[in-house]
């Protein structure tokens, strides 16, 4: 009974990570004082110290949404995680849901939609142009559907998509709202309250500035009603919220029973992270990154680049300048100034390179790093005329 399959090799050498300039759509980089938060000794997740800190993370998310929602917790796993825990718990196999799509992150919910036996229905626009309040209640009452999906912060397009009114609509049309703010939390305002958001949900590793794999979701009254009232059960046992909110002190239960072991480091880490948020106040951070985000653009102008309307304050797309190729200008960047920065993603593949400057990272001296390596790569990356 001797091993066959040796050791491998890799696993002899140590582990090499590179310091980078994490200035792509995330993950952002993580300061010190969440990383330090996240090497602290674990403890077992249904620990009472544990409960507290889950606590103060739910008191957290609730400020950083502007929501008094008991239902509020944060998922094991990204951003992906929310989006279908708030899929698979409010919508049953064959109902109407209604996705709008500008950009990849309708896209993704529409598939995820689709998988679990939803009746999906896309309203499309090409990436940075935004859906008016008016075709959205067209959409509405044409399709009567339980659920209509918009990304506040689409980060594929550099979009950031207005929310005022959209709420009140679907109350009107017996629908719930869900929006999606992953790259938009902390970077542009969104509250979850006043604009009747039924469900919103984020990522923990773009202007939160914690590692991935940790994601705030919160569920109002009405999304309750609805995930709570159904004729079937979710299709994910993981992500079923009857589960989900007594692990997370959210049922009025006197006891939480084991479900599944949650990422202890990720939640020390993000309860850092919100705590940050917290001290230096939402106001303060969306300003900061509305103040970076146009020093930012004023750079690129004088570079001769072009940006989108409706701008994300958190990641700037820039279309692909004529002449150059847009991956050759990244590995470009990356080899000679360790500086990533990314392409478009679904349908801006392509058509986009986008910069993001993120919680920690956005301050101007990063703008202008940022605006050197550009000015570098447009210099040797051009493509002599054939
Ligand atoms: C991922 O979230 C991205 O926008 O690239």
């Amino acid at each position: 009974s001797s091993v066959t399959i040796p050791p491998p090799a890799c696993m002899l050498r140590p582990l090499e990570v590179p310091l980078r300039y994490l200035f792509g759509p995330g993950p952002s980089n993580v300061p010190p004082r969440i990383l330090a938060a996240g090497s602290r000794p674990i403890i077992g997740h249904l620990h009472p110290e544990m409960y507290e800190i889950m606590n103060d993370i739910k008191k957290g998310i609730q400020y950083a949404f502007q929501t008094e929602n008991n239902m509020t917790i944060a998922m094991s796993g990204s951003g992906h995680a929310a989006m279908e825990c708030a899929v698979f718990n409010t919508v049953e196999p064959g109902e109407s849901v209604l996705i709008a799509i500008n950009g990849i992150w309708g896209e993704r919910v529409a598939e995820i939609a689709e998988r679990m036996g939803a009746n999906v229905h896309r309203m499309v626009k090409t990436p940075g142009r935004y859906f008016t309040n008016t075709e959205i209640e067209q959409a509405i009452k044409k399709h009567k559907p339980v659920l209509l999906f918009l990304a506040h912060g689409e980060s594929s397009a550099g979009l950031c998509h207005p929310v005022d009114g959209i709420g009140d609509i679907c109350r009107k049309h017996d629908c719930l709202f869900l929006v999606d703010t992953v790259a938009s939390l902390g970077a542009a305002p969104i509250f979850m309250d006043k604009q009747n958001i039924d469900i919103l949900y984020s990522g923990s590793q773009k202007a939160l500035n914690a590692p991935p794999g940790t994601a705030p979701i919160s569920f109002n009254d009405r999304a309750c009603h609805k995930m709570f009232n159904r004729k079937t059960k979710p299709v994910s046992y993981l992500f079923d919220m009857t589960h989900l909110s007594n692990y997370w002190g959210c049922d009025g239960k006197p006891a939480r029973v084991y479900h599944h072991t949650g990422p202890v480091s990720g939640f020390f880490a993000l309860r850092e992270s919100l705590a940050i948020l917290a001290e230096r106040g939402l106001e303060e951070s969306w300003e900061k990154h509305k103040e970076v985000a146009a020093y930012l653009y004023r750079g690129l102008e004088d570079l001769g680049l072009k940006l989108f309307d409706l701008r994300l304050p958190s990641v700037t797309t820039i279309a692909i300048p004529e002449g150059y190729d847009w991956r050759e200008m990244l590995t470009y960047i990356m080899k000679h100034h360790c500086i990533e920065m990314t392409g478009g993603l679904g349908p801006s593949i392509g058509m986009v390179m986008r910069i993001g400057l993120m919680g920690y990272n956005c301050e101007k001296t990063n703008a202008d790093m940022a605006l050197h390596a550009l000015a570098d790569a447009l210099k040797n990356c051009k493509k002599s005329k054939a």
